[in-house]
């Protein structure tokens, strides 16, 4: 079983500037929940009740949301609403919350390394909270890829098709058909232009990663945008080994957008607010 769950959340959100001037952007609500918590409630969904997370400076929000409040918990106790909490308060009960700072932006290969303490010597899912993921019908995304862990042992990414037009926005993946839905990867490339891109199938944010990965990633140098890529890492293990890439069952929203996050949000309204699951 995979217990662990690494959420990296130490970017800064410009896309979303002025909101996120001091307020995370993890912390901004798709209806009345943080984008954060969808992430951490697919985590523990999936088993992964241990929750690290990579903060940074003005991340604090995050850190608090995940723990009791006590004004607010003595101010509503026994009141009627005393329900709101209800989500939130059954998400800190079962989980367990670690934190660690990454003090520079050096790239989201270098936001996992920073959360190697945190890890150790396990295999752990990923989770970008930007990319918010449902699947209303059944398990949820890392749920889905935990059950594939199980079965070969080693680092996957999730994928979904996307037009070639919004392929130099993703890491993308080429393969061979390891069975349906399920590509063997043969070639990983962070952001390639649209002409150099090897297929139209784009990671996005949610990986199981083998604890191998912090030496493979202590290896790599800085590649697009001069960041350390966690893409190039994963490259480097699919030659070595063995990655796999998953297309999921769900959907998937890119809240990092003020599109997707528009979309996010109408859809959340409209299929899950205000209904008990
Ligand atoms: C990151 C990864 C990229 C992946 C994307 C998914 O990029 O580097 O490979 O496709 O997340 O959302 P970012 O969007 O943080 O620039």
């Amino acid at each position: 079983m995979i217990g662990k769950c690494l959420f990296p959340v130490a970017g800064y959100g410009t896309r979303f500037l002025p909101a996120t001037k001091s307020m995370p952007k993890e912390m901004l609500p798709v209806v009345n929940k943080p984008l954060v918590q969808y992430g951490v409630e697919e985590a523990i969904e999936a088993g992964m009740t241990n929750c690290a997370l990579v903060t940074g400076r003005g991340k604090r929000a995050i850190a608090d949301h995940f723990d009791i409040s006590y004004e607010l918990e003595h101010q509503i106790s026994g009141s009627s609403k005393e329900q709101y909490l209800e989500g939130i308060r059954d998400v800190i009960d079962r989980g367990v919350f670690t934190m660690v700072r990454q003090r520079e932006m050096l790239g989201l290969g270098h936001a996992i390394l920073t959360g190697e303490p945190l890890i150790g010597a396990q295999p752990f899912g990923v989770v970008l909270s930007d990319d918010l993921c449902l699947n209303r019908d059944g398990p949820g995304v890392l749920a889905q890829m935990a059950a594939l862990y199980e079965e070969f042992q080693c680092s996957i990414v999730a994928v979904q098709e996307v037009p070639m037009s919004e392929i130099d926005k993703y890491g993308v993946i080429a393969g061979t058909p390891e069975r349906a839905g399920l590509t063997r990867v043969t070639e990983m490339v962070e952001k390639p232009p649209q002409d150099e891109a090897p297929s139209n199938l784009a990671v996005i944010g949610r990986y199981i990663l083998t604890p191998d990965i912090f030496d493979v990633i202590r290896n790599t140098p800085p590649g697009r945008n001069g960041e350390v890529q966690l893409t190039d890492a994963l490259q480097t293990q699919a030659r070595e080994g063995r990655v796999l890439a998953y297309q999921f069952e769900g959907l998937r929203f890119d809240c990092g957008s003020v599109p997707g996050f528009v979309e996010a949000t109408q859809h959340v309204y409209e299929h899950y607010y205000g209904k008990d699951d």
